[in-house]
C-alpha cells in the first residue's frame, strides 16, 4: 500500500450517489482535476456490489473480494457524499460495510481518509458528513479534520456540461486538496 518515491499516492475515491448527473460525482471529477500530478484518484464503482449479508463471509462473492482488494493497495480514501435524510446513503454505507468484514480483516483501517459532503439543500450535507465521520472513527480511518467541506446548492454550481465553474468553490477545494496531501504524507509516510 505505500507509494515508491516521485510516484502519486493512490487515493481510492468513493461517491456515495449512483445518479446518472450526480453533482457528488461532478465534485469528485474536478477534486481529481486539481489533485493531479500528486495524488492519483480513482473513483471506484461500489453500486454493483450485493447488500451486504454476513452469511457471504465463509464464502465471499468475487465482486466483494476484488472490492477489498482494490481498496486494500489504496493509499488514502477520499469519500464525497451526499445526504439522504439526514445521513449517508445506503449504497455508501453498504460499500463501507462490505470493506469492513470478514472480522479482523478491514480494508479501510489506518489509511488516511476525507470526507465532502455535497448537496442541493443550504447546510451541504452537513449531517452525512458527520455520520460518516463516526463510522470512519470505529474503522480507524483517520480522516481529514480540518478544513471541512460542506458544499451546498450544488444544482448552481456547475456549467452546462457538469463541469463544476463556481470560483469560490474550486478555491475551497484547492484548499481542501492541498491539506489531503499534506495529510497523507504525514500519515502515510513514502517508502524509500
Ligand atoms: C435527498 N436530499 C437531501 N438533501 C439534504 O441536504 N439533506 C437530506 O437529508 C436529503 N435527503 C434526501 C433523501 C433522498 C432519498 C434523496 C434522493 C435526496 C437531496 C440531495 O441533496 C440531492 O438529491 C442531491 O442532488 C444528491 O446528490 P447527487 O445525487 O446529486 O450526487
Amino acid at each position: 500500500m505505500s507509494s515508491k518515491r516521485g510516484s502519486p499516492r493512490d487515493v481510492a475515491v468513493i461517491v456515495g450517489s449512483l445518479r446518472r448527473g450526480s453533482f457528488n460525482r461532478r465534485v469528485a471529477q474536478a477534486v481529481k482535476e486539481i489533485a493531479k500530478p500528486g495524488l492519483a484518484l480513482d473513483l471506484i464503482e461500489i453500486g454493483q456490489l450485493p447488500l451486504y449479508n454476513q452469511d457471504s463471509d465463509d464464502d465471499p462473492p468475487g465482486i466483494y473480494e476484488a472490492f477489498r482488494k482494490r481498496i486494500r493497495a489504496a493509499d488514502a480514501l477520499l469519500f464525497v457524499t451526499p445526504e439522504y435524510n439526514r445521513s449517508v446513503p445506503g449504497v455508501l454505507k453498504n460499500a463501507i460495510d462490505v470493506g469492513s468484514r470478514p472480522y479482523g480483516q478491514n480494508v479501510w483501517n489506518a489509511k488516511p481518509g476525507a470526507v465532502i459532503s455535497v448537496s442541493v439543500g443550504a447546510i451541504g450535507g452537513f449531517g452525512a458528513n458527520h455520520h460518516l465521520r463516526q463510522t470512519l472513527a470505529y474503522l480507524n480511518v483517520p480522516a481529514l479534520p480540518n478544513p471541512e467541506l460542506y458544499i451546498g446548492n450544488a444544482a448552481s454550481l456547475f456549467d452546462g456540461e457538469g463541469r463544476l465553474t463556481n470560483d469560490k468553490t474550486l478555491e475551497l477545494l484547492h484548499k481542501f486538496v492541498d491539506a489531503f496531501a499534506a495529510w497523507i504524507d504525514k500519515l502515510a509516510p513514502v517508502a524509500a
